[in-house]
């Protein structure tokens, strides 16, 4: 049995059968309509969600499974105090597979070791969202034809971002990746990334704080939003949540074909006169994510079609 805790959990090789695999399901959609027929997917979100649940959600319904769960902790008996490794043991006995976020770091990598269906981490705090880093390296992929030889900026909150850590652990494996960080100073990317990722593997990056320095030169702009909920107090918050605001003039600065992502919720970093701009690929990212999880369910369940 397999979890996704990480996209290193998957190799090279594996991710790119994945990504066919969701470019088929994207092409075919029919072939797979009753794949996961008998099937249930139970989404355990204990932090908010719009893009992940639902999409998670589509994915099965697409598949022809079937799909519960609960979508706050509040609405779950870990307000009666459960630990997560009790609800998975439960959730096990109610769904084939599960799909889990939770606030705190690690939650996801507990509740697999006791369960005993495939676990997939929907996001853990600030640490990883591996889904989300399958969601934008199918966008890269299907929209510019390739995952090496780009230079990706990567703007807003590195440092609690959790989108942006999994991407870059991921990117790090394909051939000449470029990494662009935008940052204000007190949102620069963890330690244990620049160290451990970056510079143990020899990655050419550089850090920076203004956007527009960055933009000539860039394949890939990914914008992220400052993780208010992750801020110990509102007065930084207010201060660097506007630090960054893509603007039609700034796309000026930017490759013709620069492409926008952003995992999406937007607060106010990418002004919405940006939408209508063809690089903006934002919208289009969050329709590629239901392919690549359906991708991933099928992948999980060990199902071919
Ligand atoms: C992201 C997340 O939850 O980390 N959202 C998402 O899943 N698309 C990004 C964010 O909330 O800023």
């Amino acid at each position: 049995m397999r979890h996704l805790m990480s996209p290193l959990d998957f190799s090279v090789e594996e991710l790119d059968k994945l990504l066919d695999l969701a470019n088929d399901i994207e092409k075919y959609p029919e072939k797979y309509a009753h794949a996961c027929a008998g099937k249930k997917l139970a989404t355990c979100f204990y932090e908010p969600s719009t893009r992940t649940r639902l999409s998670f959600e589509a994915a099965m319904l697409n598949l022809g499974g079937s799909v519960l769960g609960f979508h706050s902790g509040d609405s779950s008996s870990a307000s009666k105090g459960e630990s997560v490794s009790d609800t998975i043991r439960v959730i096990s006995c109610y769904a084939d597979i599960c799909a889990m976020r939770h606030p705190k770091e690690g939650a996801a990598l507990v509740a697999s070791s006791k369960s005993s269906i495939p676990v997939i981490n929907a996001g853990d705090g600030g640490h990883q969202h591996p889904t989300q880093t399958l969601t934008d390296l199918l966008t890269i992929r299907s929209l510019k034809g390739r995952l090496d030889n780009i230079t990706i900026g990567l703007c807003g909150d590195l440092k609690f971002g959790r989108t942006v850590h999994s991407l870059i652990n991921a990117l790090i494996r394909y051939e000449n990746v470029k990494f662009v960080l935008i940052s204000p100073e007190e949102l620069r990317i963890p330690d244990y990334i620049r160290e451990d990722v970056l510079k143990a593997n020899n990655i050419e990056y550089v850090e920076m704080e203004h956007l527009e320095d960055a933009m000539p030169e860039l394949d890939v702009l990914y914008m992220t939003r400052v993780q208010r909920e992750r801020f110990f107090n509102e007065e930084d918050y207010i201060r660097l949540k506007d630090f960054y605001i893509l603007t039609k003039s700034k796309m000026e600065l930017a490759k013709d074909d620069m492409l926008v992502l952003h995992p999406l919720p937007r607060v106010n970093e990418i002004s919405v006169e940006v939408d209508d701009d063809p690089r903006a690929a934002y919208f289009k990212q969050a329709q590629y994510g239901v392919y690549v999880r359906m991708a991933l369910i099928l992948t999980l369940l060990g199902i071919e079609v």
